[in-house]
């Protein structure tokens, strides 16, 4: 199967799960609920679900096994990108191509959106079909998603990035904040693939961990670069956003070349890690490419 092909499978199994799920919201918050909708189906290249089923699949999980995972990341991913567009986080007015939640919507009702897919998240890890003989893993998938997503990933590099702004920090904090707010929850998706895996020896596991961070770390520094060379029509966010608030980011603080540079090498390391592992890597490898050359 080349990676369109399972892109699709990705995004369908994902994006039924996500609005099967919103629609059995009952009515009392209308609003709310519209804009839970709103932020999480109005698009997205459903990434992280899409690293979840590959990493999956390398391991002979079953599908239905992972849509939990690959609907609770996106769900947490979705609510980080509407607080992250907040005025008093990034103040952006465009996402995916459409306003953002507290422009169609209003702050309120926005943050509220937010916390809500966060806690549906964990609802979803909680209730989804899991295969009997993985039952006692559950509670592992719902650890993992919240160390991911709290102080000690997202929600703690989102505060290191509000922090670094009109500063001068070294590489090495920036490389931690990067970790942080992008590269948890892109791990978490391997992680949580991994813990359904029955067999997975320990070097692999340690092999696997390493590409995961590896590429967490270069989906921010590309989304940094795109920042600065993308188009805001293909991107569906603003260009040049980082730029005008003066945040520290890789282009930054090394220059743009060098800054592509060390992506370069980030792409040969993530590549590296797959080659050590046993099994057939081909859907990582070529989700690996595409963070890399990704104009969007
Ligand atoms: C954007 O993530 C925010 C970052 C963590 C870099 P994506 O580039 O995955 O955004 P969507 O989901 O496709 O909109
Ligand atoms: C956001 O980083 C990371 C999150 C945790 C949402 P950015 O602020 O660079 O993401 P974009 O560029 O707005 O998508
Ligand atoms: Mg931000
Ligand atoms: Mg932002
Ligand atoms: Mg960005």
């Amino acid at each position: 199967m080349n990676l369109s092909t399972f892109q699709q499978t990705c995004r369908d199994r994902v994006n039924s799960t996500l609005s099967q799920t919103i629609s059995a919201l009952p009515e009392h918050a209308e609003t709310l609920k519209q804009a839970m909708e709103y932020a999480l189906l109005i698009g997205g290249k459903r990434m992280r679900p899409f690293l979840v089923y590959a990493t999956g699949k390398m391991l002979s999980i079953q599908q239905k096994d992972l849509d939990g995972p690959a609907a609770a990341i996106e769900a947490i991913h979705a609510y980080s990108l509407i607080h992250d567009d907040l005025p008093a986080m990034d103040d952006d007015d465009l996402r995916r191509g459409h306003p953002t939640c507290h422009i169609q919507f209003d702050e309120a009702t926005a943050i509220l959106a937010g916390d809500a897919l966060q806690t549906l998240a964990f609802e979803i890890l909680c209730d989804y079909p899991l295969s009997s003989e993985l039952a006692m893993k559950r509670i592992q998938l719902v650890k993992i998603a919240s160390q991911a997503a709290g102080y000690n990933g997202m929600c703690g590099g989102q505060a290191m990035d509000l922090a670094a702004t009109d500063q001068h920090i070294s590489q090495q904090q920036l490389e931690d904040l990067h970790n942080k707010k992008t590269g948890a929850l892109l791990s978490a998706c391997v992680e949580m693939a991994m813990t359904l895996a029955p067999d997975i020896t320990p070097q692999s596991r340690l092999h696997l961990m390493n590409f995961a961070k590896t590429i967490g770390l270069a989906f921010q520094v590309q989304d940094d670069i795109l920042d600065v060379v993308g188009d805001s029509a293909v991107l569906g966010k603003p260009q040049g956003s980082d730029q005008a608030q003066n945040k520290s980011t890789y282009p930054a603080m090394l220059g743009l070349e060098p800054a592509q540079a060390y992506l370069d090498d980030l792409h040969k390391q993530a590549l590296q890690a797959l080659r050590a592992l046993p099994y057939n890597t081909q859907m990582l490898v070529s989700f690996t490419d595409f963070v890399i050359h990704r104009t969007y």
